[in-house]
């Protein structure tokens, strides 16, 4: 079956996800969320639930994300520890792939918050090393000593193949912009394809880390209370380094921002101070972040240095590769998304000198 708004409360009290009693007791609210998913909230003003059904296109049919999504909550929640990092899972429907999970109440998207509500950053920083840290630490433990049957396959990052993210689709005409900016650059596309070369197959990783998929939670008297993190549909064996570069990219997009919003004022001077303290802040949000995931992770010293060469590579193609999916349906590079090329292109560039201009270390 399909899910709509109109269906979604039949199929919960059929399969037992809410009593009638449950549901009579509270006044509820069903509110589409529909992006690459067909997703639903379903809350009451105490708890809540988030459903996703993956609709197969054409001949997509071997699709398993949202059953690795189920299967990653099942096991952190026998971890224990991980409870609070990630959703509790609700059930999954096989057939019509559908993932129910637990809504995490009073919480938004910290991309939401640091563009919105002008959040803090630093705080929510620790809190991602901390937590990010944990789950890589439980869950790749858990493939030597659990007994669970999830098939593990490490795939590379497809941004490490360039010509291949065009490869059979429709682009619009700026991702086209973008490719052909990667082909006349060829430092460029040679600096991300040498990354192939790079990836360490070293833990269990999100795969799909950004400041989209990550929660910030509030308490009653509206504190900052903890993160989550949501949308393991890539959940697989990989390189740790790789997620750890998907929140620096969430917080380097932060900067080119506010070099686009300051590129655009016709009185630079005015807004120069919005530049340095957001690259400040920025600076110090990166450094208490990898700070708090090294304590948390007890990587070795030793290996520290070689993670950070690699973070700040990875970064890079992350920044490419989150410039690309936004120009999906769009006809012009945007000065954002050249600011983005830019930045991923010095980091490939000179990495070492670059990394330390931008994340301050
Ligand atoms: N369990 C949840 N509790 C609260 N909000 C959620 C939950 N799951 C998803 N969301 C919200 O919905 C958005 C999309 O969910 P996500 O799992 O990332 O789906 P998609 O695969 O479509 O990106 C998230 O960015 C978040 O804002
Ligand atoms: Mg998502």
């Amino acid at each position: 079956m399909i899910l709509t708004r109109h269906n979604v409360l039949r199929f919960l009290l059929s399969n037992n996800c809410i009593t009638l009693r449950e549901l009579l007791d509270e006044s509820w609210e069903v509110v589409d969320h529909s992006s690459k998913n067909n997703n639903f909230s379903f809350i009451s003003s105490s708890r809540g639930f988030f459903i996703k059904q993956y609709i197969p296109e054409g001949e997509r049919f071997s699709y398993f994300g949202l059953k690795r999504e189920y299967q990653c909550y099942l096991l952190a929640e026998d971890l224990g520890a991980l409870n609070e990092a990630m959703p509790k899972a609700v059930c999954y429907f096989d057939d019509d792939n559908i993932l129910i999970t637990e809504y995490v109440t009073t919480s938004m998207s910290i991309f939401s918050y640091f563009r919105e509500v002008d959040g803090d950053m630093q705080e929510i920083a620790s809190l991602l090393g901390e937590e990010l840290s944990k789950c890589h630490f439980l869950l790749s433990q858990s493939i030597k000593f659990s007994d669970n049957d999830v098939q593990f396959s490490s795939q590379k990052p497809s941004i490490f193949s360039p010509k291949k993210m065009s490869e059979g689709r429709e682009l619009s005409l700026a991702q086209k912009q973008c490719i052909g900016i990667l082909e006349k650059h060829r430092n460029l596309m040679d600096g991300l394809i040498s990354l192939d070369a790079e990836w360490k197959v070293n833990g269990l990783i999100h795969n799909d880390m950004k400041l989209e998929n990550c929660l910030v939670r509030f308490n009653t008297s509206k504190h900052i209370s903890g993160v989550t993190f949501l949308d393991w549909e890539g959940f697989n064996t990989g390189d740790i380094a790789w997620d750890l570069a998907g929140i620096i990219e969430g917080y380097l997009t932060l900067l080119s921002s506010a070099m686009q919003r300051q590129a655009k004022k016709t009185h630079l001077f005015d807004h120069s101070k919005e530049l340095s303290e957001i690259s400040g802040q920025v600076r110090a949000s990166l450094r208490v972040f990898w700070a708090s995931y090294i304590e948390g992770s007890k990587i070795d010293a030793a290996y520290v240095k070689v993670l950070l060469k690699r973070v700040a590579k990875y970064s890079a193609a992350r920044l490419i590769q989150s410039t690309y999916n936004k120009l999906e349906n769009r006809n012009e590079l945007s000065l954002d998304a050249l600011l983005q090329i830019q930045l991923a292109h010095n980091l490939l560039a000179e990495p070492e000198l670059n990394r330390q201009k931008l994340f301050g270390f």
